[in-house]
């Protein structure tokens, strides 16, 4: 790729590398050597750079801490067992990167700094990407407004930059969820489709008030009747009832389209799993339940890839599900799992590799 030839890099004089402990990663916790900038200005993205990873000064003015405009993506890239390595679906996270961009009124960004940089940065941090099993690359790409002025408007000038995180494996227990019947996370016309930052500083009060009553998750309804169930946390959510799996619809753009849910869509059609994107209520599941037809609950998102769900609490009522008995879940897990260690065949052309 000619554009990757023309990132300018500045390298770090030492490398941190020897100091991380890649049996103890946790999630987020550690940074590679170096990061990628560009700068957006007088209306057209600059060159991007590859820099040292570090502090970046902003003036107490800048746009962002006072009105938000702030976008991110998560995206991983795992060690095949051939030892290359290579990146799960980022022409997804492009996609909704420019989505969640169009929304919040900030430019697009090109395939050649997204996609490009991204791959550039990874070659040049190869040796970050574990070998451990079950461990991987966590890649975050992000933009925000640069303007140095106040006032509620569009700012003139971004940036926008990815770090990368070596991540280890996510060993959730179980988990028990909330349904949320106070506090709202997205209605029609409003930002839930995008992946912004204000979204998740607004879930934060409702979070802390679940797990104070114990709780790892809420699941998210519908804004009008808290009626219909839309996500959890960081998660898209999957309900296996009477053979079939079902979802809740992207169609009124309030939940994020995530890139896992759309793969376990893809593999459990693969293998015969008949798939439902539709509204799906409260009601529906707990009758389902009572009658024994509602088996497997699970979310799905880059962090976990599947996380199982042990218990759904709705008002004063438990729906108690088996995780260890979950069928379904391990088997799109074990699918999804192989595709990015390379030992099932990638029939979606998912894996972009990080050389080459
Ligand atoms: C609100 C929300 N829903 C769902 C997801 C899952 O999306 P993905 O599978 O792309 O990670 C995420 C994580 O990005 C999220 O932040």
């Amino acid at each position: 790729m000619e554009f990757m030839e023309t990132i300018k890099v500045t390298k770090a004089a030492t490398s941190k590398l020897r100091e991380v402990d890649f049996n103890n990663l946790g999630f987020g916790r550690y940074f590679t050597d170096h990061m990628l900038m560009a700068k957006y200005q007088d209306g057209r993205w600059q060159a991007p750079e590859i820099l040292p990873y570090g502090p970046i000064c902003f003036d107490p003015a800048m746009a962002t801490l006072h009105y938000g405009q702030s976008i991110f993506e998560g995206v991983k890239a795992f060690r095949m067992q051939d030892g290359r390595s290579a990146i799960f679906r980022p022409y997804e996270n492009l996609k909704r990167f420019n989505r969640s961009a169009h929304r919040m009124e900030m430019p697009e960004i090109s395939e050649d700094i997204f996609i490009g940089g991204m791959r550039k940065l990874l070659q040049m941090e190869d040796k970050w990407i574990p070998h451990e099993v079950e461990h991987a690359m966590y890649i975050r790409p992000f933009m925000f407004g640069t303007n140095e002025l106040l006032g509620v408007m569009p700012s003139s000038s971004y940036l926008f930059m990815i770090i990368l995180s070596p991540v280890g494996p996510y060993y959730a227990a179980p988990m028990r969820i909330q349904v949320e019947e106070k506090y709202v996370r997205a209605v029609e016309g409003g930002i839930g489709r995008a992946k912004t930052a204000g979204n998740y500083a607004a879930s934060l009060h409702p979070f802390a008030i679940a797990q104070k009553n114990g709780f790892d998750q809420i699941l998210w309804t519908d804004a009008h009747e808290h009626k219909y169930v839309q996500e959890c946390g960081t998660i898209n959510i999957f309900f296996l009832v009477d053979g079939r799996l079902i979802t809740p619809s992207l169609a009124n753009g309030t939940i994020l389209e995530g890139v896992t849910r759309d793969s376990v869509i893809k593999v459990a059609r693969d293998i015969g799993i008949p798939v439902e994107e539709r509204n799906i209520s409260i009601l529906e599941l707990i009758e389902a339940h009572q009658a024994g037809l509602f088996t497997e609950a699970f979310g799905t998102g880059t962090a976990a890839t599947i996380s199982k769900v042990q218990e759904i609490r709705y008002k004063d009522r438990s729906l108690l599900f088996e995780p260890l008995q979950f069928k379904l879940a391990d088997t799109l897990k074990a699918k999804l799992t192989g595709i990015r260690d390379g030992i099932e065949p990638d029939v979606h052309n998912w894996m972009l590799p990080v050389f080459e």
